[in-house]
């Protein structure tokens, strides 16, 4: 029997219903879960907004000690969930159960490592020029924040952005993307027990016109936003126009180069990981594998015997390594972009078009001698399809890497320091890896890239701060 749940949104403290504007299924096994929610108009974002605006004030009345206690006892109450959770994420999103678990357990960690920060919002004091006056500059919030996140971290990204934002004296309104709105609204509730006031956070529901009425109310000062390139491009121009703050997180391409001196298990296993992983829907995901001519074969090889040894299929049975795709309409997406490389010539070592699966599946899927100008360096790929630049050298590795302009997350597999020194130097990304997958990164480490990746300050650890507050420089004189 299909267990349907009906979402609400989440307005100054109180549930909000509305006629059902989206629906998402289990995308593996679409007959266990059905889940329906109402699309965010105007008003109701107006509405969120003002809501917002008031619990700004109460917020700053509240006092850090009140918001480090909030924060720390949603770390706690996530703890305390994670199996409850877990399998939500998995059967909303198909994350496998492992990977499911491990998110939200990070999800804890980053309110725990805010709920610190709120404690160490440290200012500055100057002696002025002047004599006999100061200058004092502290970190004071911005305001009300927009926050709209993807499906595919559907608990620790609204971490990093709610958790930061309350951290230093924000309120939040939080649109959820609607393949993930029921993990989002579990998180919400959390949060709403959490002992903030109300407003401090609220939850607008929708596909994408519900994030356009959240942004097109006024009174919103700053925008994080995680997601694809094409929305980035809009929210920027959009956020340009009112003078309000962004921040950009929009995915890329990234490449890991694997020279022949490289450690061939440790280089198969970055691989494997970035590329197929979370079914390649992670922004940091491995699209590029750049390989020194002199091991390409033997390399390739081990990649395919590693990849038929994994297991894909329901994300709640624990021996599976690989999931569905989150929706049907990404698996249209995959597959039109894969026929587009196909139609031009490319056939994969292995999946693609030929290894069709059921529901929201899609078969890991290598392409190999990919030429430099092809799509594939070009346009994300959301999904587990990866492909092989066979490269001369490490002059001519960097060049491909370089090739594009996305600036995410870059790698290599390598034992030279020589190489390991260039590549720091000179690979043009935000987030560098050494002998370690593109993907999976710290939460108390900045994360963001360069270039077409991504626009603003960081997000996440101590440089967190530079978003979520307004340097304000108080000059004064004692009379
Ligand atoms: C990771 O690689 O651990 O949307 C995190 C994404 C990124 C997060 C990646 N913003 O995939």
């Amino acid at each position: 029997m299909t267990e349907t749940i009906t979402l609400t949104h989440h307005i100054a403290g109180r549930e909000r219903a509305g006629a059902v504007g989206f629906e998402q299924r289990n995308p593996a096994a679409p007959d266990d879960l059905l889940i329906r929610g109402p699309q965010a108009d105007t008003a109701l974002a107006a509405e969120a907004v003002t809501s917002a605006r008031g619990a700004v004030a109460t917020l700053e009345a509240a006092g850090i000690e009140a918001r480090a206690d909030a924060l720390a006892r949603i770390g706690r109450t996530l703890v305390a969930n994670v199996d409850r959770l877990a399998l939500l994420i998995a059967r909303e999103t198909g994350k496998t159960l492992g990977d499911s678990r491990g998110e939200t357990m990070r999800a804890a960690r980053i309110f725990d490592f805010f709920a610190g920060e709120t404690l160490r919002n440290v200012g500055e004091r100057y002696d002025s020029t002047r004599p006999g006056a100061t200058v004092e500059v502290d970190y004071a919030p911005v305001g009300v924040v927009a926050a709209i996140t993807p499906w595919n971290f559907p608990i620790a990204i609204p971490a990093w952005k709610i958790a930061p934002a309350l951290a230093f004296g924000n309120a939040v309104v939080w649109k959820p993307s609607e393949i993930s709105s029921a993990t989002a609204a579990a998180l919400m509730e959390i949060i709403a027990d959490s002992g903030l006031p109300d407003g401090a956070v609220n939850m607008l529901l929708g596909a994408g016109p519900a994030g356009k009425a959240m942004l097109d109310a006024d009174d919103i000062d700053a925008i994080s936003f995680t997601g694809s390139q094409a929305t980035g491009d809009l929210i920027r121009a959009g956020a340009a126009a009112r003078s309000r703050r962004v921040q950009l997180e929009m995915g890329g391409v990234n490449g890991l180069i694997v020279m022949g001196d490289a450690d061939l298990d440790n280089a198969v296993e970055c691989t494997v990981n970035g590329a197929f992983f979370a079914a390649g829907q992670r922004c940091t995901a491995t699209s590029r594998i750049i390989v020194e001519h002199s091991i390409a074969d033997r390399f390739i090889d081990a990649v395919r015997a590693r990849v038929s040894a994994l297991k894909v299929g329901d994300p709640r049975d624990p021996a599976v390594h690989i999931g569905p795709l989150a929706a049907p309409r990404q698996k249209e997406l995959i597959a039109r972009q894969v026929a587009g490389l196909e139609n031009n010539g490319m056939k994969p070592l292995f999946g693609g078009a030929a290894q069709p699966l059921d529901h929201c599946f899609y078969a890991p899927t290598l392409f190999d001698h990919v030429p430099v100008d092809s799509q594939l360096t070009h346009e994300e790929i959301f999904g587990p399809v990866a492909g092989v630049y066979r490269v001369g050298g490490f002059e001519e590795a960097l060049q491909a890497l370089n090739g594009n302009r996305f600036g995410l997350s870059a790698g290599i597999c390598t034992r030279s320091l020589l190489y390991t020194e260039q590549f720091k130097r000179r690979a043009r990304a935000g987030m560098l890896m050494v002998n370690l997958p593109t993907a999976g990164v710290d939460y108390h480490a900045p994360f963001g890239g360069t270039a077409a990746s991504s626009y603003g300050p960081r997000e996440q650890g101590r440089a967190a701060r530079t978003f979520y507050t307004a340097i304000r420089t108080v000059y004064q004189k004692p009379l």
